[in-house]
């Protein structure tokens, strides 16, 4: 072993010394299970509830850099893809790794472009759901369900198999989406419109309302295609985690993504832009912010948008969200809720409890400000959300599935309950009720 790459650790209770190598920064888990007091011990394990530093996979598809505000997906920097692509180009750059020839991109956004129909009994499904169901239920739910319509899904280890499952779960989640949202609306459903971008035909089948063709506003249409680039893939996060966890099982591609949307959908993830949203607008106006702040202070409250697992600096995709607010506002017009928002933003950026905490804005702080500018309900945005993130989901579930170094997760625990009960028959019971 090369002793300068490697831990030296000695355990006190045996003063013993174990060489540990390191590799990539890291160390192996299973490195430290040698370390015993007795041989009979199971050995050392690492304890990190949340995973806060625990890596659980090597990965080539983005890099985050949290203290200096940095993302890039396969190389390339957030703000050059924001800039200069398309969420398709960018989505087939996360699943392969270099962007697209000119013939690939048109492959490419052939195969999507014609996979965006579902099979006519997913309508009744969704009929099937309350006017006022959350669209975030009913995209998880279709999701699970289209598993049910494709059932050489489950050969994950074929990888033409995974390449049509991609064709379609990118395709189709646009249109489940669409769906949702009619439904809510007591709408009827707009079919895909192939002659239009992948974000075109998702306005249209949203917002179209009669049979004329749909004419997305070119400024809109961008603004959208753009924060799905920026919310396309975000390494390890916890939805990401859900995909690989669930797929590592082997379960098919369209139940796993179910599972990874089911986790974004929590405030503290992907339904904070909801929750931004819901807190703007419960604040109300400018005099009521530093009351808010207080609170927030006071640990009443959490100031939604703010804060991050990674990023201890800006949030390099708020950054872009704010340029791209302005481009839209000027076609909406101004998001009142923007006011509040800038102000919360100087103030928190100001204010000693947030810059301790490293809490900046982000993903989630601007973006609502502008699906509700562009007529999105409030509801909508954690789904907005979940189809950016499709592509990502699925890169990371076919990069674990080829990864010969990981197998079903599996973590361990520590326990402290107790052992060894005897049973108690029920008239040898306590007959008052325990606190639960
Ligand atoms: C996304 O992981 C990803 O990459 C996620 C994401 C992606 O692209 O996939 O980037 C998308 O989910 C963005 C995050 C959206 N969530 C929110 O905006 C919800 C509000 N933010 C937080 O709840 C929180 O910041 C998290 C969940 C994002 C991160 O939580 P951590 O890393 O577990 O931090 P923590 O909860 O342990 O907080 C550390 C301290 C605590 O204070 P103390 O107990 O030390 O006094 O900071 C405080 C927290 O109370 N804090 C906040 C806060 N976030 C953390 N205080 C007020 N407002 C907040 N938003």
């Amino acid at each position: 072993m090369d002793k300068k790459n490697s831990l030296s650790i000695t355990d006190n209770r045996t003063g013993r010394t174990y060489e540990v190598p390191i590799e990539n920064d890291t160390i192996r888990a299973m490195d430290l299970r040698q370390i015993r007091v007795h041989d009979s011990d199971f050995g050392m394990m690492l304890y990190d509830p949340a995973f806060t530093n625990t890596a659980n996979c090597k990965s080539r598809i983005t890099y985050i850099d949290g203290e200096r505000g940095i993302l890039e997906y396969r190389g390339y920097p957030i703000e050059d893809l924001a800039e200069n692509s398309t969420y398709l180009e960018t989505a087939y750059l996360i699943l392969n790794g270099e962007l697209p020839s000119r013939q690939e991109l048109e492959e490419w956004t052939y195969q999507v472009t014609h996979h965006t129909l579902l099979h006519e009994n997913i309508k009744k499904f969704i009929d099937g759901f309350r006017h006022d169901a959350h669209p975030m239920g009913i995209l998880i739910s279709a999701t699970a369900a289209l598993s049910t319509y494709y059932p050489q899904a489950k050969s994950v280890l074929d990888i033409e198999s995974r390449r049509l499952q991609t064709y379609r779960l990118i395709g189709k989640v646009i249109t489940l989406a669409a769906f949702a949202y009619r439904h809510s609306r007591g709408l009827p459903y707009v079919y895909p419109c192939n002659d239009l971008s992948y974000t075109g035909n998702f306005l249209s089948m949203l917002f179209r309302m009669t049979e004329s063709p749909y004419k997305p506003n070119p400024v809109l249409e961008h603004a959208l295609d753009v924060l799905f680039i920026l919310h396309a893939d975000h390494e390890q996060n916890c939805s990401t985690n859900a995909m690989r966890s669930v797929g590592s099982s082997q379960a098919d591609p369209y139940v796993s993504i179910a599972a990874a949307a089911a986790a974004l959908y929590g405030p503290l993830h992907g339904g904070a832009n909801e929750a931004v949203l819901r807190m703007l607008s419960s604040i109300g106006n400018l005099e009521r912010v530093p009351d808010f702040i207080r609170r927030v202070k006071a640990g009443e409250t959490r100031l939604m948008g703010f804060g991050h697992r990674v990023y201890k600096n800006y949030d390099p995709r708020a950054r872009v969200i704010k340029r791209i607010a302005d481009q839209v506002f000027e076609v909406t017009g101004r998001n009142p809720l923007l006011n509040i928002a800038l102000e919360l933003e100087k103030i928190a950026l100001e204010d000693e409890y947030f810059i301790k905490r490293k809490l900046y804005p982000n993903v989630d702080f601007y973006s609502g400000l502008i699906y509700q500018a562009m007529g999105f309900p409030v509801d909508m945005f954690p789904v907005l959300f979940a189809i950016g993130r499709t592509v990502g989901w699925i890169a990371q579930w076919q990069e674990m599935l080829t990864d010969g170094e990981q197998k079903i997760a599996r973590p361990r625990q520590v326990y402290l309950g107790v052992r060894q009960r005897a049973y108690v028959p029920m008239e040898k019971r306590p007959s008052t009720m325990r606190e639960a």
